[in-house]
């Protein structure tokens, strides 16, 4: 099939951008949607132009590089898919295709599609350690934890640290994120020890970066290719809550 792609072609943060068209041709409807980019390239390289940058890495929707915004939705068109597992059989042939970077202010562009998400890497640091020591396999898989707990915990632990929620988000908020990382460690015994003082720092880390706060809408949880829900930014308000209530107490 062929396609008109119009791409968002910045060359740094401190510098503008704007989109370029591109003609796609005999675009193979097997073709994952960053092969497809991958011909571009070869072609722009052998026209002797820059090639469009744009991140991946593990292209089997694991690793959370893949960031695209296609025809305005961060992933594409699928639900509960990596823009690294969409298929070009998901575009008709003739289609006009936008494709722009993730847009928050807490995620600077570097270069075309690419966008800064080590604030996300500090979020994460700011929470710390587990300081329980597990011990190996037979130990951990000893300690008995209920059923809906550990199923729970397990989704949340799902997220690849993408950062569609908070490019779908008009606030631009990483609640779904951060609260995905504090749920997944706070629902087992291991990680409720920090509890209190990985919430505190992994929020006052996320607003120092300069995301959003949650209105509710509800545009991430929609976003997600790992299907993070909601419930785990309700359990991190409550977890913070009672932080904050027993650091004034004590
Ligand atoms: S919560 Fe979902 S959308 Fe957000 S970073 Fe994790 S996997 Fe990506
Ligand atoms: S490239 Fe790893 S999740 Fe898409």
């Amino acid at each position: 099939m062929n396609l008109t792609l119009r791409v968002w072609r910045q060359k740094n943060s401190s510098t503008g951008g704007q989109f370029v068209t591109y003609k796609a041709k005999d675009v193979s409807p097997d073709m994952s949607f960053l092969e497809m980019l991958d011909v571009i390239n070869e072609e722009l390289i052998g026209r002797g132009e820059e090639q469009i940058a744009f991140d991946h890495d593990c292209r089997e929707g694991i690793c959370g590089m893949c960031s695209l915004v296609i025809n305005g939705i961060p992933h594409g068109p699928h639900k509960a898919t990596t823009t690294c597992q969409l298929h070009m059989r998901s575009f008709k042939d003739g289609d006009t295709i936008t494709i722009e970077p993730w847009r928050a202010s807490a995620f600077p562009v570097i270069k075309d599609l690419v966008v800064d998400r080590t604030a996300f890497d500090r979020i994460i640091q700011s929470g710390g350690y587990v300081s329980v020591s597990t011990g190996g396999a037979p130990d951990g898989n000893a300690i008995p934890i209920p059923k809906d707990d550990a199923d729970k915990a397990f989704d949340a632990a799902a997220c690849i640290g993408c950062g569609a929620c908070v490019a779908a988000c008009k606030n631009g908020s990483a609640m779904l994120f951060v609260s995905a990382k504090i749920s997944h460690l706070s629902l087992l015994p291991q990680g409720k020890v920090e509890d209190a003082r990985r919430v505190l720092n992994m929020v006052d880390q996320m607003d120092a970066e300069g995301f959003g706060n949650c209105t509710n809408i509800g545009s991430c949880e929609a976003a997600c290719p790992k299907e993070i829900t909601l419930d785990n930014i309700a359990r991190m308000n409550r977890l913070y809550l009672k932080a904050v209530l027993q650091s004034k107490l004590s």
